[in-house]
């Protein structure tokens, strides 16, 4: 008795055949189909070989199965020439309405093999029966039952009526088998940043880490990642069927926390989400010297750090910033902690400089290095804060990811959508320094964190300048997978982007694409009929590239469960800039909720900004428990908030405010 498992309930839909001019092998072969079968580019089918197999050593009788995914169709009649159709329609289309002769017309198609069963020998697909794929048939082809405990859903195969889901197997994922995910595609149809939030939902609903997982997204457009949050208004029943056959709940993200840099003023936030009912939960990310300076070479371009210059920030590193040993030799007479003590200390050095140079007929150097180096270096450095205003600050009073608290299923959004390159490159890199830093030594509070990257072109492309902050994603691409760090990553070109880093993706999705984009090298092995699919693919619909699937399968997905950003940019416009003592309110009302407008006014009122400041951030770091009482204890400077005629009222001194004035 052969196995005839599930067979009888599959739908028969062809024949395999195979010529001497076209045979079969062991990884393609073709077979025809009836005219309304429902095959097509990217169908999958399951072949039952005619021949029944013994197995000694099973004692059984066996049909070899083979899986398959259609590539290419064609169809032909077995009209030999056109002239004969053209003759026998009388030269007249009119009267060829209806053929004259019905021709035999067949449909005839090539796939390549998903799976054969047995696996060993490598044989040429044998003749056999074609059918449709169904749910497990599916699920054997791409290899899915081997790994049920660590799947990921990622969408739904589609065809006809059938919807089978399709899962990523999370250890070829998220690692530790393999990692990163790249999303490339055109802007707007590939729906690239809309699969990134749906796989994000999956993997908080049903990845399961010991050390637990985080996610840290970077906003580098507009509204794009900022309603996480919220729940999408408007998922229709097809997409919420959709939802149910992949066993995701359609809600959103229950931990996102919202980080961004402060505007130029000092103050105000430089984020869209600032909209009453958002802002409180949007945390402000400024760092001063001791959290930029091991990243300063990617604030300062090749030209600047010649080797003279790298000298003297290694000295600088080893002798003068936050070092305790106070050494008169090196003119580190305190700690130097912030910008406000570097100044400082240059300038002590420039009047040493000057100093010697008064005695020793123009010596032109301090502790052997060139004058002309130490002041590039000096005025490099003093640059940073202007040019990253609102990021760098000028004192030690820093705002900064919780390191050492990253919770399990946490979502990290750090929106620097609206800061220059520069300051969003020292974002990048100071970030993903730390988390893999933190991940080495495991002090971070999880032990696996997933970075989203967008428009990965712009910032690890693929022409051969060697910016510090491609280096570090290669870093990541190549060692992230032993450290626990996942880059995930889209962009609207992968020929654009550095080729080392696309290489380590383990999975690959591609949406919508150009022609151009798809003649271009990298895509030289997908296959003719695949990419013509591509260019004319709907929105939703993926091709995606696993390393269980032997073959490019498209998927079809819904909606993420989140709001979008264009309906969330209507639904919570951002606030109007707002003046100093308003973006306080602010600012107190997300240490606690509760706190009056009026009180903080009042206690501001009147206060040099840079005091309020300073106040507020030592509020911050210890006076949580009663942050009111704490910040007006010690705040210093702060005049009475009375009215002229309340403090000099002629009650009190006898004489009229006039008369006063005329003193
Ligand atoms: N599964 C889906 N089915 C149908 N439409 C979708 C689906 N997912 C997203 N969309 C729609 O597609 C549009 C673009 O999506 P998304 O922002 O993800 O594109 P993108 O590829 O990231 O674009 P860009 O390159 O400009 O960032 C959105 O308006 C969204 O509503
Ligand atoms: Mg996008």
């Amino acid at each position: 008795m052969y196995d005839q498992e599930c067979t009888n309930n599959l739908d028969l839909v062809g024949r395999v055949v195979a010529t001497e001019k076209c045979p079969n092998t062991a990884q393609s072969f073709s077979f025809w189909t009836n005219l309304d079968s429902p095959v097509g580019i990217g169908t999958i089918v399951k072949i039952e070989s005619d021949k029944v197999h013994y197995e000694h050593r099973q004692d059984r009788h066996y049909r070899r199965e083979v899986f398959g995914i259609v590539t290419e169709g064609i169809s032909y009649t077995d009209l030999d020439s056109p002239l004969n159709d053209y003759i026998s329609s009388d030269y007249e289309p009119l009267s060829s309405h209806f053929a004259r002769t019905e021709r035999p017309e067949i449909r005839y198609y090539t796939a390549s093999v998903l799976k054969m069963d047995p696996e060993e020998p490598v044989q040429p697909v044998p003749i056999g029966n074609v059918y449709l794929a169904t749910d497990s048939c599916v699920r054997k082809s791409l290899r899915m039952d081997s790994y049920e405990k660590t799947k990921l859903p990622v969408g739904l195969y589609i065809n006809g009526d059938n919807q089978s889901p399709v899962y990523l197997d999370s250890n070829f994922l998220l690692g530790p088998e393999a990692a990163h995910l790249n999303v490339t595609g055109v802007s707007g149809l590939a729906t690239k940043t809309s699969i990134i939030e749906f796989l994000l939902t999956g993997i908080s609903q049903h990845y399961k880490c010991d050390g637990g997982i985080a996610t840290v997204l970077f906003n580098v457009k507009g509204y794009d990642l900022l309603f996480l949050d919220q729940p999408a208004e408007d998922l229709s029943e097809a997409e919420l069927k959709m939802y149910e056959k992949l066993g995701i709940k359609p809600e959103p993200f229950r931990n996102v926390k919202y980080y961004a840099p402060f505007k130029e003023d000092g103050f105000n936030l430089n984020t869209h989400r600032t909209n009453e009912e958002l802002v409180a939960d949007v945390n402000p990310l400024s760092w001063g010297l001791n959290e930029i300076f091991d990243h300063v070479q990617v604030l300062l371009n090749k030209d600047d750090i010649d080797a003279k210059a790298d000298a003297f920030l290694s000295l600088l590193k080893e002798r003068v910033i936050n070092t305790d040993k106070q050494d008169q030799c090196y003119c580190v007479y305190e700690k130097v902690k912030d910008f406000n003590d570097l100044e400082k200390w240059f300038q002590r050095v420039f009047a040493q400089i000057e100093g010697e140079e008064e005695g020793s007929e123009g010596k032109t150097g301090w502790k052997g290095h060139a004058t002309a180096t130490i002041r590039k270096v000096y005025n490099r450095l003093m640059n940073i804060k202007t040019r990253c205003k609102g990021l760098v600050t000028n004192t030690s009073d820093t705002h900064d990811l919780p390191w050492g608290n990253f919770e399990d299923k946490a979502i990290y959004v750090v929106d620097i959508a609206n800061v220059l390159p520069l300051a969003q490159d020292l974002v990048f890199t100071r970030i993903v320094e730390e988390l893999k830093t933190r991940l080495e030594e495991r002090t971070l509070g999880v032990d696996k964190v997933i970075v989203f990257v967008d428009e990965l072109n712009k910032y690890a492309s693929s022409d051969s300048g060697n910016s510090y902050l491609k280096q570090t994603l290669l870093e990541i691409s190549e060692r992230g997978r032993y450290l626990g760090l996942v880059l995930f990553s889209a962009q609207q070109f992968k020929s654009q982007v550095h080729k080392r880093i696309v290489g380590n993706c383990g999975t690959s999705i591609y949406g919508r694409m150009d022609m151009d984009e798809l003649a271009t090298q990298g895509y030289s092995v997908m296959p003719a009929s695949v990419k013509a699919e591509l260019t004319v693919l709907e929105k939703g619909k993926l091709l995606i590239r696993h390393p269980h699937f032997n073959q490019y399968i498209f998927v079809k997905f819904p909606r993420p469960p989140v709001l979008t950003s264009q309906k969330g940019a209507k639904k919570f416009p951002p606030a109007k800039e707002k003046g100093f003592e308003d973006a306080m309110v602010m600012h107190f009302k997300r240490l606690d909720p509760a706190i009056k407008a009026n009180d903080v006014k009042d206690a501001v009122h009147g206060v040099e900004p840079e005091e309020v400041m300073r106040a507020f951030n030592e509020t911050e770091r210890k006076g949580m428990h009663k942050p009111m009482e704490y910040f007006k204890n010690i705040l210093r400077k702060k005049p009475p908030r009375n009215s002229f005629v309340e403090s000099h009222s002629p009650a009190a001194g006898g004489t009229t405010i006039d008369d006063w004035l005329s003193d």
